[in-house]
Order: structure tokens, then C-alpha cells, then sequence
């Protein structure tokens, strides 16, 4: 016979208890990708009041580095070809970073007339997704990135660099690790300040982030120049971080909601969820400046903008309660 006993359940707040682990910093960066690496694999086009609105509220939250968008050529994403109205649109307050991609001179030369301050440049471990990403070879990337880097670093911009495919390429199988070294080696002698190590298909592990930052700390990589972009594709990107932080990385890019992914990488899902960051740091005692409600509010917001609900953990634990539409 079944207890008709109630089950009581005990109320969460919002943010988890803190639980110190020793040897992690109290600090980190959020490098938030949502607005780019997000709606960049949305296939229905997001209308750029929307963009640019979405960029004002997560200004409210506490992040202060957010890659706003991306100057590609619009054939190859349609979705970004509003990248000079949105870079207008947010204006530049101060206290916020607002970083663009470029992938060539042609997006150098939109992103200097649209006013970016600061660009990341973007390259692939692996010739096969430096073909269909970039339509290159590995070191044709890697010059051309250069030369724009080389421009950036005259006009006083920071440069920021992202190696893709660092763990795994969907085409090529294993990454080996020396290659990734080679090309964030040639990155960090290009002057990029950070180098951010892309799970590009989510298929990294903790120690296999391990591994790779070891390598690249016995090549002469001070772990305070690179981040760690990670896909959870495999609902491992969490486990990662903590790797990441136990050796010690202070800046893990991540995109509200969950959103994103690459259209030109097969089985790239979304980005770690900013929340879902937010929520391990806290309860691990590493400040962020970030305030998970409102971020939720926000990521439940532009779920509801794009018709469905969000990938993120958090937001689905803390978002359905007020949200209207029980979709979400
Ligand atoms: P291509 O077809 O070889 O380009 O593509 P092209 O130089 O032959 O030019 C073809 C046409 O595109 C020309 O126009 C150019 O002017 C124009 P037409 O003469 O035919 O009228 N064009 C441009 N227009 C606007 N802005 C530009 C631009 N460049 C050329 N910048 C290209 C080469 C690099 C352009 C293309 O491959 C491209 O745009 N790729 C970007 C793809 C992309 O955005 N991928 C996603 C971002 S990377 C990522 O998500 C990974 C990351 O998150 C980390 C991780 O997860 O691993 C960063
Ligand atoms: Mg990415």
C-alpha cells in the first residue's frame, strides 16, 4: 500500500550554499559568447532589436566581457550580417568589453568602421575545419590572422584568439595534443593577450583538459593566457572547468542559456550555459560579480524570443516557475 504521507520537499534558494575545494582561485572571468557563439547556428533569423536588447540586459547582470558579434562574411552567416548595427546599436559604456570576431581583412575593415575596440581572431587545430570553416588551410588561417592581429596590435586593439577542434574534430577523430600546442603557440607570438582552447563538438574530458594543459604549460604557455571554451555537448563541460581551475585557468567563456553551437561543425550543440557556470562557482566559493537570477530572467526571455525553452540546467530549474508560457 502506497503512504498518503506528504512529501516534503525542502526549499532551494536561488544560489547554492559555498563549499570551498582547496587550490581553486577566488576570482574568474566570464568571457559570455551568447550573442555571437549563440545565435550564430540559429537558423531563424533573430531581428536585431532583439540582439541588441539582449546585449543591454546582460549588461545588468554583473558579466562585463561579452563578445557582442561577428564581422564573417553574411553568405557563410546570415544570421550575424547585422553585425555593424549591432555593434552601433550597444554603444560602448565603460566598464564593458564588447569583442567582435573577424576572420579577415574584409571583417577587420567593418569592425574598425563599426568602432570595435577589441577583436578575437579564430583559427583550427585541424586542416579539415579550418577548410569549412574558414575556407583555408591551417597555416593560411594563421597568416591571415596575423596580419590582422598585426593591424589590431598598431591601432592599440586588443587581440583575443580561439583555437578550434582543440579535443576532437568530428571529421579528423583524435586531436593530437602537440598540434594544438603548435598553433596556440603561433597564436600567443601573433601578441594574442588570451588564447581561449575551443571544445569545438564537446567530446573533452577532465583529464583529456588536463592533458592539454599540461602540454601547454611545459611548452612555456603561462596558464593566465588562455581560457577554456567548452561545448556540452557531452554533459562534460563543467567537469572540465573544474579541471581547468584546479590547474589553474581563471577566464571560461560560456553563453546565457545554453545557447549556440557551430554551424559548420557537425554535432556542435550548445555552449556551456553561463548559468550553469555561475551555479558551480558559487557553490564552490569563486566569485564571478555575475547575479544568477537575473541572468535566468534573461536567458528565459530570449528562450521565449526564440520559441523554445533553454538547454541550461539552471534556467530550467529556476526559470519554469515564472515563466508564463508553461513551455518554458
Ligand atoms: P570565402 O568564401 O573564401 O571568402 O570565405 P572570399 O574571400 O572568397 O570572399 C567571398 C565573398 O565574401 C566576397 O564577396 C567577399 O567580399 C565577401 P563578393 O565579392 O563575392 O561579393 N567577404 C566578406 N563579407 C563580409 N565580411 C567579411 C567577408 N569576407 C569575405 N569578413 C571567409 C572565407 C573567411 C569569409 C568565410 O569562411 C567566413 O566568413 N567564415 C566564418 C565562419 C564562421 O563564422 N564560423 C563560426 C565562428 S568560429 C566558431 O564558432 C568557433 C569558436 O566558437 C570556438 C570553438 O567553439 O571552437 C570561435
Ligand atoms: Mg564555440
Amino acid at each position: 500500500m502506497v503512504s498518503a504521507r506528504p512529501v516534503t520537499v525542502q526549499p532551494m534558494g536561488e544560489l547554492p550554499d559555498s563549499y570551498p575545494l582547496p587550490g581553486l582561485p577566488e576570482h574568474v572571468t566570464i568571457y559570455e559568447v551568447g550573442p555571437r557563439d549563440g545565435l550564430q547556428a540559429e537558423t531563424r533569423l533573430v531581428d536585431t532589436a532583439t540582439k541588441i536588447e539582449f546585449i543591454r540586459r546582460l549588461r545588468t547582470t554583473g558579466l562585463t566581457t561579452i563578445e557582442a558579434t561577428s564581422f564573417v562574411s553574411p553568405t557563410w552567416v546570415p544570421q550575424l550580417a547585422d553585425a555593424t548595427e549591432v555593434l552601433s546599436g550597444i554603444g560602448a559604456p565603460e566598464g564593458f568589453r564588447h569583442p567582435v570576431l573577424v576572420p579577415n581583412q574584409r571583417g577587420m575593415d567593418r569592425a574598425l568602421e563599426a568602432g570595435a575596440t577589441e577583436i578575437a581572431i579564430f583559427v583550427s587545430a585541424t586542416e579539415t575545419f579550418a577548410q569549412k570553416n574558414l575556407a583555408t588551410t591551417v597555416d593560411g588561417a594563421i597568416e591571415t590572422a596575423g596580419s590582422v592581429a598585426r593591424q589590431a596590435s598598431e591601432a592599440g586593439i586588443p587581440v583575443r584568439g580561439y583555437v578550434s577542434m582543440c579535443f576532437g574534430d568530428p571529421w579528423e577523430g583524435r586531436v593530437p595534443l602537440g598540434r594544438v600546442v603548435d598553433v596556440v603557440r603561433r597564436l600567443a607570438d601573433l601578441g594574442c593577450r588570451t588564447i581561449s582552447l575551443g571544445d569545438t563538438i564537446g567530446v573533452a574530458t577532465p583529464g583529456h583538459v588536463r592533458a592539454l594543459l599540461d602540454a601547454l604549460g611545459n611548452a612555456g604557455i603561462a596558464m593566465d593566457r588562455l581560457a577554456l571554451h567548452l561545448h556540452d555537448t557531452y554533459g562534460q563541460a563543467l567537469a572540465g572547468v573544474l579541471e581547468g581551475l584546479r590547474c589553474g585557468i581563471t577566464e571560461f567563456d560560456a553563453a546565457a542559456g545554453g545557447l549556440g553551437g557551430c554551424p559548420f561543425a557537425k554535432s556542435a550543440t550548445g555552449n556551456l550555459a553561463t548559468e550553469d557556470l555561475v551555479w558551480m562557482l558559487t557553490g564552490l566559493g569563486v566569485e564571478t560579480g555575475v547575479d544568477l537570477d537575473a541572468l535566468v530572467q534573461i536567458s528565459g526571455w530570449m528562450a521565449e524570443q526564440l520559441g523554445r525553452p533553454s538547454p541550461s540546467r539552471v534556467v530550467k530549474a529556476l526559470y519554469r516557475e515564472s515563466a508564463p508560457d508553461p513551455l518554458f
